[in-house]
């Protein structure tokens, strides 16, 4: 277990990993910079983000910040987990050097910045319909990680597969030289994928809950007939939940995501949101069709 640097300012994390880096230079190290931003209330899925991280070798920071500008009216921006001891113990088991867990003036001064990035279309679209501004508040967040931070390569979790695309494409159309790694999603024993809001989940929807990936699972095996025979197989397992509330399950083409036609055959991803009690849960995976 290494001792972890835990910096709240930008100043300060520019100094930390200045040393850091010319300490890695003078013994011959790897001075590249790996960046995992997370929200906090760190679970294994973001140990995993974690563990990718070190494998890519260089020097880990692993970001903290319940970032407001992705939270719409209503939603659960007060009541989200802040775990940071808890959070911090579990990183310094990872060997995690730097935390950056910045206030949220820190990172908006100003109160919020006026200069947003804008998730387009597909931010608009599945998550997006249902949070709207979240994916442009979400882009505007790691735009600011990745420049304050300016890591050689930041990771992203899969579950969050909307989110993971769209943090491609930005990187892609504003040039940002930071490379994108996507790990893919950690789930418990019944399938469920991990999430910091599973928590929100008493018994009986933790149990219901295991429907989302028992569609997902229907749907990879039901693909090879295509589209329209994927979508009822997965229908059919979240219909068997009367507690599971569907929100979204739709088929997308992974270059665009854009829904697919029904004639389309080739690799796909399956989206799917539900509600159980009053927790809104995501997922995803791929899958061939024909
Ligand atoms: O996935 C998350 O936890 C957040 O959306 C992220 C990428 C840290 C930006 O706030």
């Amino acid at each position: 277990m290494s001792t972890i640097q835990v910096v709240s300012t930008i100043t300060e994390l520019h100094d930390s990993l200045g040393q850091a880096r010319d300490s890695a230079a003078l013994t011959g190290g790897d001075t590249r910079i790996v960046l995992v931003p997370t929200m906090g209330a760190l679970h294994a899925g973001h140990l995993a983000l974690v563990r990718r991280a070190h494998a890519l070798g260089g020097i880990v920071v692993v970001s903290i910040f319940v970032n407001p500008l992705q939270f719409g009216a209503g939603e659960d921006l007060d009541s989200y987990p802040r775990t940071l001891d808890a959070d911090l113990a579990a990183l310094g088991a990872e060997n995690v050097s730097f935390v950056f867990a910045p206030s949220a003036r820190e990172m908006y001064p100003g109160g919020a910045s006026d200069t947003r990035v804008t998730a387009g279309l597909v931010g608009s679209l599945y998550e997006g319909a249902e949070r709207p501004g979240h994916f442009d508040g979400m882009l505007t967040v790691v735009a600011k990680l990745l420049g304050i931070v300016t890591p050689d390569v930041a990771v992203f979790g899969q579950k969050d597969g909307q989110q993971a695309f769209l943090v491609q494409r930005m990187v892609d159309d504003l040039n940002v030289r930071s490379t994108i790694e996507v790990v893919e999603t950690v789930r418990e024993p019944g399938g469920l994928a991990l999430s910091s809001r599973n928590r929100y989940l008493d018994e009986a929807q933790h149990t219901a809950a295991q429907a989302l990936f028992a569609a997902l699972t229907a749907a990879v095996e039901a693909a090879p007939a295509g589209p329209a025979a994927a979508l009822v197989a997965a229908h059919a397992r979240i219909a068997a939940q009367p507690l599971v509330k569907l929100d979204y399950l739709v088929i997308v083409h992974p270059e665009t995501l854009l829904a697919v036609h029904d004639d389309y055959r080739g690799p796909a991803r399956l989206l799917v949101a539900a509600r159980v009690g009053r927790t809104r849960l995501i997922d995803n995976v791929s899958l061939r069709l024909g």
